[in-house]
C-alpha cells in the first residue's frame, strides 16, 4: 500500500498541545509531581538557551603575568594558584564599555535561545550586579552598572526568560572554607554559617523582583567537602521561600554524578539533572534534565581558545537533545569589553537560520518513541484527538535508489501515518508505503536542508513501535 500524504495534511493541522515528560505514566500526578510540571512547565517549552559566563576573569583572559594558565578561563584563580589579593584587584580594571544588554538579547533570540543563564556570581566571589551585602560587586568597578539590571530589563522588552547561575563555592570570601591551599588567610577565622547567611542574602537580592521573576537559581560548587546534603535542603527550601516558582538545579545538592549530572540513587533537593559538556546516551524517563556546553573548550573568555565547534555540530546536538527530552544550555564567554565573541555569534546566528524553519521540531517536544534511528533523530509532539506528531531529524539524508526518490525506513513504526512534510521545504513530495519493519518514506533525492532536515509525520494515537527484524 502506498499513500500519498499531502492532501491529507490539512485535516490534522491545529493546536498542539503541551504535554510534560510524565503524564503518559501517571494519569494521577502526586502534588509534589503537579507541583513541579507547574514550575518546569516554561522550561519544558524552551529547550533551547545562552549560558553566560562572565566576570573579573574576562580580564586576564587565560593570561596570568604572561604565562598561558591551563583549564578554563573562569578557574585562573585556581589554576594559576593565584592569591586572592592578586586577583581581587582586576575590580578596578573592569570596564566593560561596549556592554549592551539588548545586544545580548538580540543575539540569545537570533539563535532561537529562549531563556539566558548568567553567572550572577562564579566561584572568584565576584557580583555582577549592585549588591549590597558586598563590595566585591560591579558597583566596585569603573563600569558602575549594574548588569544584571541591565540585562533583565533587556530580558523583559525582549521576552527572554532570565536565570541566574550562582556559585556555592567562592575563593575570595574571607568566611569561605576551605580555602584554597595557598590562601594565606588564617582558616580560623573563617565562619561557613556566616558565608551561608551572606549567600541567601544575596540570593534574596537576586530573586527580590528587581530583576524580574527569574526563571532558574542554577548553583554550582556544591563538591566542595564544606557543602552537605542538609545545607543544600536547607538552600532549596530557601530559595522557594523566596518564590515557589524558581527552578532550581540539582547542584544546589549533593547527588549529581559527576559530569553525566543525574543525580545519584536517594532524595535529593533540586528539579533537573544538569549534564556538563556531555549528552546522556539515551533519554532519562521522568527526569528533567539540561547538558550544558561551551561551544570551544572554555565557559569564561579566553583569549588562546579557538578550538570551535562547527554550527551543524551544535544542531545535531540540539536535536540529539531534544530527541532524549533534555534542555541544551550553550555558553558564551563575553569578553572583557562586553562584547559576544564574533565566533560565537557566527555560530548562533546560523544555529538560529536552521531553528527558524526547523524550531517547531525542538520546542515544546518530548523525547522520541525510537531507541535509537540510523539516520538521525525523532521528537513528538501530541496532537487533538489523541495523535502525534513525529519530527524526524535527518542527519544522514538516505542514496538515492533510482536517481529520481530516496526511501527514508522508519523502523518499528505501527500507527498508520496521515500526512507528511518537510519543514520548510515548499515542493517535497512524500508518499508512505508499508515495508516488514515499519515504514518506508519515499521522498526527494536532494535534502532540504544539508544539515538536518526534518520531516513531520502524523500518526493516528499515540505512537506504537515494536521491535525490528533483523536484516
Ligand atoms: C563547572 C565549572 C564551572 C562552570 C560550570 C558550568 O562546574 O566549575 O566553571 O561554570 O561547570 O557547568
Amino acid at each position: 500500500m502506498r499513500i500519498a500524504l499531502w492532501p491529507l495534511y490539512a485535516l490534522i493541522t491545529g493546536s498542539l498541545a503541551m504535554h510534560s515528560p510524565h503524564d503518559q505514566s501517571s494519569p494521577q500526578p502526586t502534588a509534589k509531581q503537579a507541583d513541579l510540571d507547574r514550575r518546569m512547565g516554561w522550561f519544558r517549552e524552551a529547550r533551547f538557551g545562552m549560558f553566560i559566563h562572565w566576570g573579573l576573569y574576562a580580564i586576564p583572559g587565560g593570561t596570568w603575568k604572561g604565562a598561558d594558565i591551563g583549564g578554563a578561563g573562569e578557574w585562573i584563580l585556581q589554576n594559576g594558584r593565584i592569591l586572592p589579593s592578586d586577583y581581587m584587584p582586576l575590580q578596578a580594571q573592569f570596564n566593560p564599555i561596549e556592554f549592551n544588554a539588548d545586544e545580548w538579547v538580540r543575539i540569545a533570540k537570533l539563535a532561537g535561545q529562549k531563556y539566558i543563564v548568567i553567572t550572577s556570581k562564579h566561584h572568584d566571589g565576584f557580583a555582577l550586579w549592585d549588591s549590597r551585602v558586598s563590595s566585591f560587586d560591579v558597583m566596585g568597578t569603573p563600569f558602575k552598572r549594574d548588569i544584571l539590571k541591565e540585562l533583565a530589563d533587556a530580558c523583559a522588552r525582549g521576552g527572554i526568560q532570565l536565570c541566574f547561575y550562582h556559585s556555592i563555592m567562592d575563593w575570595t570570601h574571607s568566611d569561605y572554607e576551605p580555602k584554597r591551599e595557598w590562601d594565606p588567610r588564617n582558616p580560623d577565622d573563617a565562619d561557613f554559617d556566616r558565608y551561608v547567611g551572606y549567600m541567601k542574602e544575596q540570593l534574596r537580592e537576586l530573586v527580590s523582583g528587581k530583576y524580574g521573576k527569574i526563571g532558574i537559581l542554577w548553583f554550582d560548587g556544591e563538591w566542595e567537602p564544606s557543602w552537605t546534603h542538609e545545607r543544600g535542603l536547607d538552600l532549596a527550601k530557601f530559595v522557594r521561600s523566596l518564590d515557589p516558582d524558581v527552578i532550581i538545579n540539582n547542584r544546589v545538592d549533593k547527588g549529581r554524578n559527576g559530569m553525566a549530572g543525574l543525580n545519584n540513587a536517594g532524595e535529593w533537593a533540586g528539579d533537573y539533572g544538569t549534564p556538563e559538556q556531555e549528552i546522556p546516551a539515551t533519554g532519562l524517563a521522568g527526569a528533567d534534565w539540561e547538558t550544558c556546553m561551551t561551544m570551544n573548550d572554555t565557559w569564561g573568555w579566553k583569549s588562546s581558545d579557538k578550538n570551535w565547534k562547527s554550527a551543524p555540530t551544535m544542531i545535531h546536538m540540539l536535536c540529539d537533545i531534544a530527541s532524549k527530552g533534555g534542555n541544551f544550555l550553550l555558553n558564551v564567554g563575553p569578553q572583557p569589553d562586553g562584547r559576544i565573541p564574533a565566533e560565537s555569534i557566527d555560530r548562533l546566528a546560523r544555529i538560529g537560520a536552521w531553528m527558524e524553519t526547523n524550531g517547531e521540531s525542538i520546542y515544546g517536544t518530548t523525547a522520541s518513541p525510537f531507541a535509537s534511528l540510523p539516520w538521525g533523530r525523532c521528537t513528538q509532539k501530541r496532537l487533538p484527538q489523541g495523535n502525534t506528531r513525529l519530527y524526524l531529524h535527518v542527519f544522514d539524508w538516505p542514496k538515492s535508489v533510482d536517481g529520481v526518490a530516496n526511501i527514508l525506513h522508519i523502523p518499528g513504526l505501527s500507527n498508520e501515518i496521515i500526512a507528511a512534510r518537510a519543514l520548510g521545504a515548499t515542493s517535497f513530495s512524500v508518499s508512505a508505503s508499508r515495508d516488514p519493519n515499519g515504514w518506508s518514506l519515499s521522498i526527494p533525492v536532494t535534502a532540504p536542508d544539508a544539515t538536518c532536515s526534518v520531516i513531520a509525520i502524523d500518526l493516528v494515537g499515540a505512537p506504537r513501535v515494536g521491535a525490528v527484524e533483523a536484516k
